[in-house]
């Protein structure tokens, strides 16, 4: 580990991050009605037995004793989102004031706190009525509809927020769509779809940039892109252009999207020739490539590095996506991403793991940084870096967390590595502020800094437990980043 003996910049934003439907709970309390979260969900209940969103950590009911957690470990910022479906329950058309009052609380709590609200406008849970309307993000109606609940948010909380992010993760959202959007059975096998819902959240992302740009004095947006740069397998050439061609489909056709308003040219062609590229309608690439649309920081949920390794296309593999690890036991994993002839995605042998197998990497961390600011000179914020862990209650009411302690120390100083060779990086909001639920592994795969006592099956009353990890954070941010020990 660098030795980190000089402070973090003047200024720099800590604080940590969540999502509406992974902490609220409140589901369809105050005229909230469902968001294909809650659906998608219930699925995953009755299927592994994980959490619904119905309670998660209830959020809802327990904000204020959580931006009073969030002020005692010094927090500076706080990265949230709001629900769609809360504040437009039909996802069009009458506005749910007690959604926007809910948020306003919210927010009011937080500058309060001294702590700087991060919103960002969409984290996987639009609302189930425009799912069933037209198919969700797969129809391009929803541009439109997402446009009209992004001006209602931008001008309502436009004095008090200045810092936006876009859409979440619009990369893992093509790998994962099943679990980040509903997807009907009969679009299953369509994966080109995967490709054209990213277009549509790619104009939806422009439209939010320009309205942050029009409505918001001194706003800043940026989209929050899951990240995961990319290492060749080994040092042969062929695995080395691998990792290039992964990582331009992976990383670059997404940021080249929010910085210079263009689909990477080698991830592109690669999608027409294998009739997986979107559908693009005049006047969409203008919209995109808009100087009024161009994001002012990329904002980077980091957890893992990635690896490639070469894939001839001999005929005898197939194009899969992402595999993922539901039990939790090391190894797994169900599979890797493979496009034959492009690259293959492997296990990097170098690598230690989570029990979900996320590779442990905060040298990824810098390496990605670096790249990116090299690239797009552009400032850049972390909205998500943690480790997904089992926790233990113990008798002594305490969670000793250190193995999290060990890896967000670790990542801190590479971000500082970082910025100490001119890395501009601005905030650190790590996953998660709270316990909360997963996205693919319910409520035992643990993030937060203060515990949320509750199990898949029993919410119980969710009640508010610090961890070690709390503690050692509040003197990380008291210190400005000296004190990691
Ligand atoms: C990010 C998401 O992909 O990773 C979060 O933005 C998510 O919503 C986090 O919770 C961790 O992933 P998981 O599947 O362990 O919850």
């Amino acid at each position: 580990m660098a030795d980190v003996h000089t402070p973090f910049p003047e200024g720099f934003l800590w604080g940590a991050a969540t999502s509406a439907y992974q902490v609220e709970g409140a589901a369809t309390e105050d005229g909230k009605k469902p968001s294909q979260q809650d659906v998608i969900n219930q699925n995953s209940y009755r299927d592994f037995g994980f959490a619904t969103a119905e309670v998660a950590s209830d959020h809802y009911h327990h904000f204020r004793e959580d931006v009073a957690l969030m002020k005692e470990m010094g927090f500076t910022c706080y990265r949230f989102s709001i629900a769609w479906s809360r504040v437009i329950p039909d996802g069009t058309g009458e506005v749910n004031q007690a959604g926007l009052a809910f948020y306003h609380d919210l927010v009011d709590a937080l500058v309060e706190a001294g702590i700087e609200p991060i919103i960002t406008l969409y984290h996987y849970d639009l609302p189930w009525a425009l799912v069933e309307r037209y198919g969700g993000w797969l129809s391009r109606q929803v541009v439109e509809d997402f446009e009209a609940y992004a001006r209602l948010i931008i001008t309502e909380f436009k004095d008090q927020v200045k810092l936006w992010t876009t859409i979440n993760e619009q990369s893992i959202i093509v790998q994962y769509w099943t679990q980040k959007c509903y997807i009907p059975e009969d679009v299953l096998d369509d994966n080109q779809k995967r490709y054209q819902i990213n277009h549509h959240m790619n104009l939806a992302h422009a439209i939010a940039c320009k309205l942050v740009h029009e409505l918001v004095p001194d706003g800043l947006v940026g989209a929050a892109l899951g990240y995961a740069p990319v290492y060749p397998l080994t040092g042969k050439p062929a695995d080395v252009m691998a990792a290039q061609n992964a990582n331009d489909l992976r990383n670059l056709y997404y940021t080249d999207i929010y910085f210079k308003g263009i689909y990477t040219e080698s991830a592109q062609i690669y999608l027409e020739e294998h009739g997986l590229a979107p559908v693009i309608e005049p006047g969409d690439m203008e919209l995109i490539g808009d100087p009024a649309a161009t994001s002012d920081f990329l904002a980077l949920n980091y957890y893992a590095s990635e690896c490639a390794r070469a894939c001839p296309d001999d005929g005898t593999k197939e194009i899969r996506w992402g595999g993922v690890n539901r039990s939790g036991k090391k190894g797994e994993i169900s599979g890797f991403e493979t496009h034959p002839g492009f690259y293959e995605m492997c296990k990097n042998p170098e690598l230690d793991t989570t029990d979900w197998d996320w590779a442990i990497d905060p040298v990824g961390m810098e390496y990605m940084l670096r790249d990116l600011y090299a690239r797009y000179n552009k400032p850049l914020m972390i909205t998500e870096n943690g480790l997904g862990a089992y926790d233990t209650l113990t008798e002594d009411g305490k969670i000793h967390d250190d193995y999290r302690i060990d890896y967000l120390r670790q990542h801190i100083a590479a971000m500082k590595r970082a910025i100490d060779k001119g890395v501009e990086v601005i905030a650190y909001c790590p996953w998660s502020a709270v316990d909360l639920l997963s996205t693919s592994n319910g409520v035992k795969k643990r993030y937060g800094f203060i515990y949320v006592d509750r199990t898949d099956d029993d919410p119980k009353e969710c009640a508010r437990i610090r961890k070690d990890s709390f503690f050692w954070y509040q003197k990380v941010i008291a210190s400005r980043g000296t004190d990691l020990d």
